[in-house]
């Protein structure tokens, strides 16, 4: 019995036009991302179809190879996820938000500011990223910190905002310099499309 008998193959969701001419993000740096994300769809595909073809229960089973491709896959697929989030929610102009996504960021970190600086100290720390996230067991909005595609996601809890913050996100346009990158990211954020996802979700705002 194979570790994994079915899986769909999958491919790269295509960048949004207005991606590559985001305003101090350039269309390299955004290039530089999508490469990647192309690269861990790819890996994705090949470690189901390595994992359909492992043999799960033989004697012969190497759980090292089964523990080298699972662990594979969570940062592939979370490489997926979060480029998909980080594509699909900047080609916007920032500032504050108004809806929904407002009165969540005021609810639970007191302010949009303060939302912001947290978020910003947040991705400063990082390895990886930080994410602005609704946890459906606390019923509150938290930035979560993450070192690599796959560490640390925390279980029941819905993605609102990817700040990536790994040295490809930054360097090409502002080499060591991520805190103005961050701005630039904030800057760029499509508050529209954040409001869309607490409207599909059923994000309760109060
Ligand atoms: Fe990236």
């Amino acid at each position: 019995m194979s570790v994994v008998s079915e899986y769909e193959q999958i491919a790269p969701r295509a960048l949004k036009p207005t991606l590559l001419e985001l305003d101090g993000i350039s269309r390299a740096a955004v290039e530089a991302h999508y490469k990647l994300y192309e690269g861990y769809v790819a890996k994705r595909n090949e470690i189901l179809g390595r994992l359909a073809g492992a043999d799960a229960d033989s004697a012969n089973q190497v759980y090292s190879d089964v523990r080298a491709l699972k662990v594979d896959l969570s940062f592939a697929i979370g490489g997926i996820k979060n480029h998909e989030l980080y594509f699909e929610h900047l080609g916007g102009h920032g500032g504050d938000p108004s809806g929904p996504v407002a009165d969540l960021l005021v609810r639970d970190f007191g302010s949009v500011e303060a939302w912001r600086v947290d978020l910003k100290a947040t991705g400063m720390a990082a390895r990886g990223w930080a994410w602005t996230a609704y946890d459906w067991d606390e019923g509150r909005l938290f930035n979560y910190i993450g070192d690599a595609q796959n560490t640390f996601p925390v279980w029941n809890a819905t993605p609102l905002v990817a700040l990536d913050v790994y040295e490809h996100a930054y360097f090409l346009d502002y080499q060591t310099d991520r805190a103005s990158y961050i701005d630039v990211f904030l800057a760029n954020l499509d508050w529209d499309v954040v409001n869309d996802w607490v409207g599909r979700y059923g994000i309760p705002t109060r």
